[in-house]
């Protein structure tokens, strides 16, 4: 009886309970005004989503400078179009994306206690993608966002010049680092580096080239959390202390170069999994101001 109600509200309640964080993240040049980043993630939509969808419709009153898209955008061959209708004016916005695994391949069954017992790393047994991410990314570089899937560029956001660097996903070994290799650009206003899982190793070779600022996904914040304990896995390399929220890489101790790190716990869940529990979807405004001292 317990069971099916934290079910019930896991699935229902929690599940459609979006937050909106916000974070200041002192990372720009002395004398800066301040850049407003919306990073969205893992929305695994399908079309019937319409809580999400209508919350999505929202989000361009924060009036962001720029939108970040960690992926896991879709979850249906139909969603491409809801997806593109329901961010509209964010559209006009300047923006990045990069894909998670599942704008590739549509869900399969599984078994959501998986969340709290192992990872997913391997489950992608298919090797033709059968989701339209191709549409997808078309259709976000028609309307003026970056793919930075294994890309770099210079991204215009107000009167911030920013360069972008992104990697595709490497929880299925698509990320190409070696591509966007190279020292970041002192004289950008902001270093900005994107990724869908917040894979150490990866992140590692972004701070080595100076990026100021990472942001990811894929976690969910683990999705189904003990309350007051946190989430039991992160379903990559990362660390469960860090598996959502704003943090810095490499984290500890000690003297050493550095990013600021944003994971968000993300707006959805694969349609097998649909159960949120203590760990709310999210969106977030990170508030970008100068560094201190
Ligand atoms: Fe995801």
């Amino acid at each position: 009886m317990a069971g099916a109600a934290v079910f019930s509200y896991s699935a229902i309640v929690e599940r459609n309970w979006f937050a909106l964080r916000w974070y200041e993240v002192p990372v720009l040049p002395a004398g800066s005004r301040p850049l407003r980043i919306l990073h969205i993630s893992d929305l695994h939509l399908t079309p019937g989503r319409h809580r999400l969808l209508s919350f999505l419709r929202t989000l361009d009153a924060l009036e962001p400078d720029l939108v970040v898209n960690t992926g896991d955008s879709i979850a249906h061959v139909g969603s491409v179009l809801p997806l593109l209708e329901a961010l509209g004016p964010l559209l006009d916005r300047p923006g990045v994306f990069v894909y998670g695994s599942n704008d590739l391949y549509s869900p399969e069954w599984k078994n959501p206690s998986r969340y709290v017992w192992r990872t997913s790393e391997g489950e992608h047994k298919r090797h033709v993608p059968d989701l339209p991410w191709a549409e997808l990314g078309a259709s976000l570089e028609a309307a003026g966002w970056m793919n930075a899937n294994n890309r770099r560029g210079r991204v215009k956001a107000g009167d911030f010049d920013i360069e972008v660097a992104g990697v595709h996903d490497s929880h299925i070994k698509r990320d190409r680092y070696a591509a966007i290799a190279g020292p970041a650009d002192p004289a950008a206003d902001l270093r900005l580096g994107v990724m869908h899982s917040p894979e150490p190793s990866v992140m590692d070779r972004f701070v080595a080239d100076g990026f100021d600022l990472l942001l990811a996904g894929h976690t969910h914040g683990g999705q189904v959390c003990l309350p007051g304990f946190g989430t039991l896995v992160t379903n990559c390399g990362i660390d469960r202390a860090r598996a959502k929220g704003l943090h810095q890489h490499p984290a500890g101790p000690g003297p050493r170069q550095r990013a600021f790190l944003h994971v968000s716990a993300g707006l959805g869940t694969s349609p097998t999994a649909p159960v949120r529990l203590a760990c709310r979807p999210e969106t977030t405004v990170l508030t970008l101001v100068p560094r201190m001292g």
